[in-house]
């Protein structure tokens, strides 16, 4: 991949160097069989990534918002709900609650930059109806704490778990605690397709039958429709490269996380860095330090050839979209302090050790420079 960077953010060619002859031959199969819609591939997919997320079912769908707003509409979540979660989530973990037509209830995060469990308690009220914790960046959520909340109250949880393939929180998966759980299988994402598609996992099957039905025109059978629904099918050619990549994802897990242990040490003294705690396997689909002076810092990162990115700069209580409900600057104080200070760095499968000392080296050089300046 061509990148005006020394090191890209992400380097999608070096992540799948290894598997190019796999994915060719997964390919050319489809492309010979001439089933191209919900095929045998799609079906494999399905029971192959429920066993590895050690889930009951699965369904592909075609990305991680339709996943969202299917499981969301077969937990029977609609109009006068509300669902809780993170206001430091991508967009699509709001928009779904909403275009179920339920309220948005964010809850504040932790330091840890994943929802805040006492926050969750806080903002219940009569009308919740579920809780959607956001595996942020692919650290997992306490879901056993989650899941006494969720018990007390009789409140369903859908862990959007988009970043997080493969973590784990105390020895289970992400994506079998809650009553369900979506993934996105996105380019960036550590499981990923080559263009959009996504997955949800549920303990219960008629979760996984409403939405099969849903996701497919809302058709009983070819010629009988049982209700109006959209067509968010996985496509089977992305189903058959997506077999090639999970029978490779534990590698590549393995390599993120090298990788991620290797830039603790070597810059905690300069930042914050995302250490697990007891009880974490974190995936780092997204490294993510909190940084003093962070917009110079990467300022001086892009002008030295490093790619670092902000995710996400304005949190989703202060979009515009989200004018309605209410909030405004001050009303979640964790996640707007964070939102000043976070940085993802570089980390993809197939990054080199120069790379990797590069970003080191940039960032010491900034804050000797700083710190030195100021002494
Ligand atoms: C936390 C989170 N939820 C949902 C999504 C939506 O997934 P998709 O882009 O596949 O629609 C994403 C994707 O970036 C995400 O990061």
């Amino acid at each position: 991949m061509s990148s005006q960077f020394a090191v890209p953010y992400t380097d999608f060619p070096a992540q799948n160097a290894g598997v190019r002859d796999e994915l060719r031959g997964a390919f050319d199969e489809v492309l010979d069989s001439g089933h191209y819609i919900q095929g045998p591939n799609v079906a494999a997919f399905e029971r192959e990534f429920a066993e590895f997320c050690e889930a009951h079912y699965a369904t592909g769908v075609a990305n991680g918002t339709c996943s969202l707003h299917l499981v969301l509409r077969s937990m029977g979540v609609g109009p006068g709900d509300e669902v809780i979660t993170a206001p430091n989530s991508f967009f699509a973990s709001a928009a779904a609650i909403s275009l179920v037509g339920a309220r948005i209830v964010f809850a504040d995060v932790n330091e840890d930059a994943n929802i805040d469990p006492d926050a969750i308690e806080a903002a219940i009220t009569d009308r919740t109806k579920a809780i959607m914790p956001v595996h942020l960046t692919g650290r997992p959520v306490d879901m056993v704490r989650i899941q006494t909340i969720a018990d007390a109250h009789g409140l369903g949880i859908l862990e959007d778990a988009a970043q997080a393939v493969g973590s784990s929180f105390r020895g289970q998966k992400v994506g079998s605690w809650g009553t369900a759980a979506s993934f996105s299988l996105h380019p960036l994402k550590s499981l990923h397709a080559f263009g959009d598609a996504g997955i949800l996992t549920a303990r219960d099957e008629r979760i996984i039958q409403d939405v099969a039905l849903r996701k497919n025109h809302g058709l009983v059978d070819r010629g009988t429709c049982a209700e109006w629904a959209f067509n968010c099918r996985l496509d089977e050619v992305q189903a058959a490269l997506l077999r090639v990549q999970l029978r490779n994802v534990g590698a590549k897990i393995i390599e993120r996380r090298r990788l991620a242990h290797r830039y603790h040490e070597l810059l905690r003294d300069y930042v914050v860095v995302p250490e697990e705690r007891e009880g974490e396997v974190h995936t780092y689909q997204t490294y993510l330090i909190q940084a003093g002076d962070r917009d110079a810092l990467q300022a001086h990162l892009r002008a030295n050839g490093v790619e670092a990115i902000v995710h996400y700069a304005t949190p989703l209580h202060l979009q515009p979209a989200a004018a309605d409900l209410g909030y405004g600057p001050g009303s979640f104080p964790v996640t707007e302090r964070l939102s000043d200070s976070i940085l993802s760095l570089p980390l993809f499968p197939g990054m080199t050790v120069e790379q990797q000392d590069r970003v080191v080296t940039e960032i010491a050089s900034f804050y000797d420079a700083r710190d030195g300046a100021g002494s």
